[in-house]
């Protein structure tokens, strides 16, 4: 059976990593359009390079937790496609192998001037010289509001493919994420939400599973590798 997984920030708010979307509407006491923006970074490279770098050690001490773990078991009994919106590499670090980054990893760097990559430093800044092309052009490796997600080609196909589609702690407020789960379920994919509760695009979901990831995706692995 052929199973995409999609993940956001709601798998990892366990492991004691923010969420976006909290009710004040703020992402750790900064305006979106403030730190996740090419024109936020191009205004205020400082402010940008000091909240990812935070992000970068709080992702570094947060530990993978039992949802995480249950994708891992997940992928010995499936044909799995994990694709995640998360910038963390708690997937990594529970045991995944091959996870599809569509919004980029703060474990890695981007040259603005060269496009060359590399893993990121504890700690950037704008300055730091591309060591391929030596300009002061260094940022984090993370797709931005406005920017075009990666891999989506091998994330449609894996759409296509799924006999599942599940999406698990995401709010489903930010394309072409947010669309997944209605192509998936177009081309014939079972889709499946897991979230605290129903996010915006819950009606293209045929099951949605109310509760903390913690819990409910193990029990749901455990269902289908049984
Ligand atoms: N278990 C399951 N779901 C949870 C849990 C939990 N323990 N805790 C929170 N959630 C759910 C929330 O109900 C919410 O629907 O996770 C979702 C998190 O939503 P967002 O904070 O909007 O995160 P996400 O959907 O991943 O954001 C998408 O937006 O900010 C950008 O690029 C960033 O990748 C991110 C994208």
């Amino acid at each position: 059976m052929h199973i995409t997984v999609l993940t956001g920030a709601g798998i990892s708010a366990e492991s004691g990593l923010a969420t976006f979307r909290a009710s004040d509407g703020l992402w750790e006491q900064h305006r979106i359009e403030d730190v996740a923006t090419p024109e936020a970074f191009a205004r205020d490279p400082d402010l940008v390079h000091g909240f990812y770098n935070a992000r970068r050690t709080r992702a570094a001490a947060a530990h993978p937790n039992p949802a995480h773990r249950a994708l891992v078991e997940l992928a010995r009994h499936h044909d799995l496609t994990l694709v995640t919106q998360n910038v963390d590499e708690l997937h990594e670090r529970a045991g995944s192998s091959d996870v599809i980054h569509m919004h980029g990893s703060l474990r890695r760097a981007l040259c603005a001037a060269c496009e060359h990559r590399w893993d990121a430093p504890a700690a950037m800044s704008a300055t730091d010289p591309c060591p391929r092309c030596n300009k002061p052009a260094t940022r984090p490796d993370i797709v931005w509001f406005g920017e075009m997600p990666y891999h989506m080609e091998r994330i449609w196909q894996a759409l296509e493919a799924a006999d599942i589609f599940a999406a698990i702690g995401t709010s489903g407020n930010v394309y072409p994420a947010a669309g997944f789960a209605q192509h998936a379920g177009r081309m014939g994919a079972e889709c499946l939400e897991f979230n605290l509760d129903d996010s915006a695009n819950a009606r293209d979901f045929d099951r949605r599973i109310h509760g903390p990831a913690s819990a409910t995706v193990p029990e749901w692995v455990n269902a289908i590798c049984r």
